[in-house]
């Protein structure tokens, strides 16, 4: 692969499935303030935890597709979704450098002085079994639980994290891990960090692990190293998503506010 066609102020794209991904383009944003962001958002086909890798095949590839037209140095998968199960795949296919939560952010999680660790993902995550596998190569002396937690990224899609029923779903997933006694629980679906509060009403804050933190410190380290930060502070960031605008918006406050809503684009 070659980035040759690319400057160091090329811009940075992130993509997910709806709102999770922002959780990543904010610790992003903090570290590398001077580069450009485009992101796109697909919820026309929220949730990804739901398809199958032939779906997530095509979605990646058109969205891909759309960041090598705009010229993007650098990809980040800001969805452990498509990381597990399309990344391995599609990695040397693009004009541009691609990062994947989970196998950047796999070797620190190793690497925790604990025996016992739950990720919390999507149903397509935790079956793909690749955090499981990728922190076995590192650290086989680890237990990891993984599970699923079905109406989630429905919930943060939707804002509706304040509705008592919603509090009780989230509470008694959260209860079903805590039977496995993890020392601390993944939060591996980028949309989970939306529920922090929640969930730390329930169990004690520290327990849960935001990966993007890991995963913005890993683009930073790799961008450095390779010489591919920006040198001058670049223009404004872009935001795209492929239905409902405004719903997005909405959304995103938590994490990001935006002072327009973000274009429509489909392929
Ligand atoms: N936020 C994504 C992830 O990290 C996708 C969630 C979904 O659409 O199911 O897995």
């Amino acid at each position: 692969m070659t980035i040759s066609r690319k400057n160091n102020n090329s811009p940075i794209a992130l993509f997910d499935s709806g709102v999770g991904g922002l959780t990543v383009l904010n610790k992003l944003k903090k570290i590398l303030p001077d580069e450009k962001y485009v992101y796109y958002g697909d919820t026309l086909h929220m949730p990804y935890g739901e398809k199958s890798k032939e779906q997530l095949l095509k979605y990646s590839d058109d969205i891909f597709r759309f960041f090598e037209s705009k010229g993007c140095k650098a990809v980040v998968m800001a969805c452990n979704t498509t990381s597990s199960v399309v990344y391995e795949d599609v990695k040397d296919n693009y004009d541009f450098k691609l990062f994947s939560i989970v196998h950047s952010v796999s070797e620190v999680l190793s690497k925790l002085d604990i025996k016992r660790l739950g990720i919390f993902a999507t149903r397509a995550t935790i079956i793909s079994g690749a955090y499981q596998r990728k922190i076995a190569e590192y650290n086989s002396d680890m237990q990891v639980f993984g599970q699923y937690c079905p109406m989630w990224v429905h919930i943060v899609e939707e804002n509706s994290m304040n509705m008592p029923e919603n509090q009780q779903i989230i509470k008694s997933d959260l209860d079903k891990m805590l039977k496995n006694n993890p020392e601390k629980i993944v939060l591996g679906c980028t949309h989970y960090p939306f529920l922090t509060e929640i969930l730390s009403q329930n169990a004690q804050s520290d327990l849960f692990i935001d990966p993007s933190d890991y995963f913005a410190e890993y683009i930073k380290t790799y961008l450095e190293k390779n010489n591919m930060l920006a040198d001058e502070k670049n223009g404004e960031n872009e935001f795209y998503v492929s239905s409902n605008p405004e719903q997005f918006k909405k959304s995103a406050q938590m994490f990001c506010k935006l002072d327009k809503l973000p274009k429509l684009l489909t392929f």
